[in-house]
């Protein structure tokens, strides 16, 4: 596969951008190599400035639930753009997007928009803080809640895969409160809520995580997260930036059949424009500026060329509920070819999957949180990446992050994907 014109903006970029990328796990640093410079997308392909095309499996990790270039989310957006890109004042717009949010997630009763994950998930922990007067808050070893101070502690998703132990410039006092628990541990939840009474705010989770890979929470753990919560007055986040609109309408709250107090969007909600979000209780969410003190602000939230993306893409969501029962089928059937291969291969692996989301590990034992992914065989791993992306299949460049489904893949390019696992273990095994 000729990367030529790659190879050659990469060396530009790193003369201007550090590492040469707007985000770290672009890089391709743990899996080696060159990161592809893309030129557009269509559907479930991606074609790069060499012309190469890829069957995704990022979909800019996990926006494009559709496939890329969605027709109504572009037309929507082209015509958007001229009534201006920007006014900093109310548009109707942002009514009819809260609306449908509510529509879709009952127990969200106001939603405030911001302009990516990080700054959901950073406002979100404010307001916990803000609203119980405690300061300290409790999240799961490997799970990445963006890139706020507080969540810099044992994170995943890039944090992990370049092994970053602890993060320069993050003071140890934001760290000491920051407190963290191995994911599935409800004793360990215990036991740190027990030591610290009437001093933590909020415990802050991805539901289903995708930045250690995909891990599934085994049952009762999540719901007795949600019965301690309740009990010690402790404000319970989901952090469904990912599962959110994917996993069901309702995202994971749905799936799983358990509400949290706040929640909060990214990914989908923008269809790939820059917006997060996060909402919830009324009691809790009208501690927020104007209503009360809890100070958030954005000169750009609820942009209306973002706001018009996510509004089209979630109106159609919701009006056609078979895209997730689409998606379920293809990540089964996905998920059974590569068993198979897998198998037939000999190596040991484990393959978690819910809804859309779905990874694989290179390991002899259940995966079941950040202990157990790290111990996979993730060098193994970064072969596989390498394989596959020879053969045109486009997977995240680290065992650390879920795989995301389009909608837009037909069994065909399960059918190929299969097949290049096959002949990718050939090759590296
Ligand atoms: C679960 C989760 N929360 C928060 C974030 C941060 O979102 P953003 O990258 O939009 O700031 C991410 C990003 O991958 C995420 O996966």
């Amino acid at each position: 596969m000729n990367i030529s014109k790659s190879i050659e903006l990469f060396n530009r970029a790193q003369e201007s951008i550090p590492g040469g990328v707007n985000s770290p796990v672009r890089a391709f640093k743990s899996v080696g190599g060159t990161p592809i410079f893309f030129q557009s997308a269509k559907g479930a392909y991606l074609y790069d400035v060499d012309g190469n095309r890829y069957l995704d499996y990022i979909n800019s990790w996990g926006p494009m639930i559709l496939g890329h270039a969605f027709d109504p989310v572009v037309k929507a957006i082209q015509e958007k753009a001229l009534d201006s890109t920007s006014f900093g004042a109310p548009t109707e717009l942002e009514v009819d997007m809260a609306e449908l949010v509510k529509s879709m997630v009952p127990n969200v009763d106001l939603i405030r928009m911001v302009s990516s994950g990080t700054e959901a998930c950073m406002s979100a922990i404010r307001l916990a803080r803000g609203y119980t007067g405690w300061n300290k808050i409790i999240k799961f070893e490997g799970c990445y809640h963006g890139h706020a101070d507080s969540f810099l502690v044992k994170a995943g998703s890039g944090v992990a895969t370049f092994n970053i132990q602890t993060v320069p410039g993050v003071t140890a006092g934001v760290s000491a409160d920051t407190l963290t628990a191995p994911f599935n541990d409800l004793d360990a939840v215990k036991k740190l809520i027990e030591e610290h009474k009437n001093e933590i705010a909020a415990v802050i989770i991805e539901p289903v995580p995708g930045n250690m890979g995909c891990i599934i929470p085994e049952p009762g753990f999540l719901e007795g997260l949600r019965n301690i919560c309740t009990e010690e007055g402790i404000v319970l986040i989901f952090d469904e930036v990912m599962t959110g609109f994917r996993l069901a309408q309702g995202g994971a709250q749905e799936r799983l059949n358990i509400d949290a107090d706040l929640v909060t969007y990214g990914k989908v909600i923008g269809a790939g424009m820059p917006v997060g979000a996060f909402g919830g209780k009324m009691e809790i969410m009208k501690q927020i500026a104007p209503l009360g003190n809890v100070y958030q602000a954005g000169t750009l939230s609820g942009n209306p060329i973002a706001m018009i993306a996510g509004y089209t893409l979630l109106s159609y969501l919701k009006s056609n509920p078979v895209v997730y029962s689409d998606l379920e089928e293809k990540s089964n059937y996905l998920k059974n070819g590569l068993e198979k291969v897998f198998e037939e291969s000999g190596v040991p692996f484990v393959i978690n999957s819910m809804g859309s989301m779905i990874s694989v590990h290179f390991s002899q034992q259940p995966v079941i949180d950040f202990a157990s992914a790290s111990s996979a065989n993730n060098a193994l791993f970064n072969k596989f990446f390498h394989a596959m992306l020879k053969r045109g299949i486009y997977l995240p460049p680290s065992a650390f992050e879920t795989w995301f489904l389009s909608n837009a893949l037909t069994q065909k390019d399960l059918d190929i994907t299969i097949e290049a696992a096959k002949e990718s273990l050939a090759e590296i095994l």
